[in-house]
């Protein structure tokens, strides 16, 4: 047996952050109330996830790589969680760091938390490219060195760079999947219930739960945390390239897992909506000058065939 099974119960249907009951399935708290009951930052105007406009996105030549410290390191994942209507794996932050990417120092990755929809049925991505809902989003929420790990801290201190998230689409696929995705979706029936933590004792790294994705091509904006109490103190990098997972195992997020005790609730659709952007811009590493260029070339050929025609 890989996996040494310590499984702790909750009874809690919902999370609660300072005080505020929030949830992801039921019309008294879900994300359209959570700037009524959670007011101080959900009402913010700059909130997370957001729709990507790709004709809108201007590009940076900032936005260099990355330097990824330990990402494929195998001793830096502690546990895996059902957690806050998630499934959460903490890491030890302090054995991994990002830095580059035009971020303000270094950040240390703390924990991976994923979003997705209703197995096949519904895509549950947090952010959108044009529209589009990508089956579902893994999230490597990370804290800026100067915290040593403490995310508490960072938002205590309401620094508005005070963390960075690194996000990746993943996308459902029918080619057979021999990666670490097949281990770490075989554990998720050992955490059914809320609450329930195992050790993970597999050698699995950051690395190997994107393989193969592009880390050079992303978008990045200035938000805030998904979840509340929404605070508006996150670097967003958005990677453009999702990962691929075949769609038998995307299901089992959604049929392995609980949002309560009994077992009768089960843990679909935990993502929030898209925000509106409120002026903000999203930047990535090239000039999208394609579309609105083409667009008016376009325009004015047609004016100018206008103007021609009239004229003759
Ligand atoms: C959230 O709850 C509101 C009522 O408060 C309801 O109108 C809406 O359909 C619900 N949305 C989702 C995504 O559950
Ligand atoms: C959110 O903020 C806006 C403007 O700041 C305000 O008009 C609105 O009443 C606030 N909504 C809630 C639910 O607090
Ligand atoms: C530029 O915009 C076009 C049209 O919206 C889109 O198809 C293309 O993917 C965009 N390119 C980049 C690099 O985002
Ligand atoms: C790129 O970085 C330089 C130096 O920090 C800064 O002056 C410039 O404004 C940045 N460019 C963008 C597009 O952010
Ligand atoms: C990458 O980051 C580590 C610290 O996390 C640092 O020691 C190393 O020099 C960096 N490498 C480059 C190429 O910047
Ligand atoms: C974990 O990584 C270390 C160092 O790279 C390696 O020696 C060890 O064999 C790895 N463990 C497993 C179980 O793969
Ligand atoms: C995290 O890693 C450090 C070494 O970098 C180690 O001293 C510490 O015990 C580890 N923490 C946990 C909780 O495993
Ligand atoms: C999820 O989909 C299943 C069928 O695929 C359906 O029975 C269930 O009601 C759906 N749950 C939600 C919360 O939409
Ligand atoms: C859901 O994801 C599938 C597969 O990526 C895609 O074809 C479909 O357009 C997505 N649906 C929505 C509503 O974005
Ligand atoms: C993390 O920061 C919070 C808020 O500043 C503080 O109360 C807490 O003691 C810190 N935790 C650790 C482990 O240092
Ligand atoms: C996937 O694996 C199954 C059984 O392991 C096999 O029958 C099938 O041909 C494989 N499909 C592909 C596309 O490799
Ligand atoms: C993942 O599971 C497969 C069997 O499904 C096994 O062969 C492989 O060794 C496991 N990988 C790790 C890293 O435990």
């Amino acid at each position: 047996m890989i996996f040494l099974l310590v499984t702790c119960l909750a009874a809690l249907l919902s999370p609660s952050v300072h005080g505020v009951d929030w949830c992801y399935h039921k019309p008294e708290c879900n994300f359209t109330t959570w700037p009524t009951i959670a007011t101080q930052f959900c009402n913010g105007s700059k909130q997370s996830p957001i729709n990507i406009v790709t004709a809108s996105v201007q590009g940076n030549a900032n936005l260099t790589s990355f330097n990824f410290t330990g990402f494929d390191d195998n001793s830096t994942f502690l546990n895996i969680v059902n957690s806050d209507g998630s499934v959460v794996a903490n890491l030890n932050s302090s054995k991994v760091a990002v830095q580059g990417g035009d971020l303000p120092g270094l950040y240390n990755p703390t924990q991976v938390s994923i979003h997705w929809g209703n197995s096949s049925s519904s895509n549950g991505s947090e952010h959108t490219v044009d529209g589009k809902q990508y089956s579902m989003e893994l999230q490597i929420l990370s804290v800026h060195s100067k915290y040593n790990g403490n995310v508490s801290a960072a938002l205590a201190a309401n620094d508005s760079t005070g963390l960075a998230v690194f996000s990746f689409f993943i996308e459902g696929t029918q080619q057979n999947q021999t990666n670490i995705w097949v281990n770490l979706t075989s554990i998720l029936q050992f955490i059914s219930r809320p609450g329930a933590q195992i050790p993970i004792l597999i050698p699995v790294t950051l690395n190997s739960l994107f393989e193969g994705v592009d880390r050079t091509k992303y978008y990045r904006y200035r938000g805030s945390l998904t979840t509340p109490t929404c605070n508006e103190v996150v670097i967003w990098t958005v990677f453009k390239q999702p990962i691929n997972v075949n769609q038998n195992l995307i299901n089992r997020f959604s049929t392995d897992l609980f949002l309560n005790a009994d077992k009768t609730v089960q843990m679909t659709n935990n993502f929030r909506g898209v925000q509106p952007l409120n002026g903000r811009v999203v930047t990535s590493q090239v000039v999208n000058s394609t579309a609105p260029s083409s667009v008016a070339t376009s325009t004015l050929s047609i004016i100018t065939a206008l103007l021609l025609s009239s004229l003759f």
